[in-house]
């Protein structure tokens, strides 16, 4: 049954911190990007770090080989564990985050098909399939795709085989833990925890579905 990663989308450090204190026990891994790294900085992975949990970089890295090796490297050196990368740029970019990666002793995720309804305008269906055997080829250690669409996500996993899947849209987005939960490895989940009353409260819940 998948790991609990908390996709921590909050804005300023004190928030993240307090949010991530609380959920920490029942976490795998923690997944920041874009809202919360341009409100507190990259940095902000130092005092994440320090609750022991790995840490997820989710920029959908998106661009030509040297620039993606670029980010990949700064990632990594900031104490990341993975780095989530878009796969649609081709497979030499991909490359250049899962090289970055390996020689970092780290993860690269490809994004096969996302788990928003305007997905299946360009990035679903055969697209998807490609690039999931794509994240395979170039040695990826795995893939992002939508718990909002189980059926997909076996279609993705027959592709992949026992590389990972990670998968966002558990909760606020609509997808169903019980049904994603023995699809996947890594369950991903925003708001429905950092958005919580009790945030211990929320990931503890959703931490049952590791068993
Ligand atoms: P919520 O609040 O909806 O947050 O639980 C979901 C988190 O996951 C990200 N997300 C995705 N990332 N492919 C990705 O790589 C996707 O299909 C996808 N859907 C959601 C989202 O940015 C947020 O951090």
């Amino acid at each position: 049954m998948p790991d609990l990663i908390l996709a921590l989308d909050v804005l300023s450090r004190s928030e993240a911190l307090r949010v991530a204190d609380a959920a920490a026990p029942h976490l795998d891994a923690i997944k920041i990007g874009y809202p919360l790294v341009l409100a507190a900085g990259l940095d902000i992975a130092g005092p994440l770090s320090g609750f022991g949990i790995p840490l997820i970089a989710d920029f959908k890295v998106a661009d030509i080989p040297n620039t993606n090796r670029l980010i990949a490297e700064q990632v990594f050196a900031a104490g990341f564990s993975a780095i989530i990368c878009q796969g649609f740029c081709g497979s030499d970019s991909v490359a250049a985050c899962v090289e970055a990666a390996d020689d970092a002793g780290g993860e690269c995720y490809v994004v096969t098909e996302m788990s928003h309804p305007g997905a299946l305008e360009f990035l679903s269906g055969k697209n998807a399939e490609l690039l999931a055997q794509m994240a395979v080829d170039v040695g990826a250690h795995g893939i992002i795709a939508p718990a909002t669409r189980p059926e997909r996500v076996q279609t993705l996993r027959a592709i992949i085989g026992e590389k990972k899947i990670l998968s966002p849209g558990v909760g606020a987005q609509g997808g169903d833990p019980a049904v994603i939960a023995p699809l996947i490895d890594g369950m991903i989940v925003g708001r429905a925890i950092y958005t919580a009353e009790n945030p211990a409260k929320a990931a503890r819940a959703y931490a049952e579905f590791r068993r």
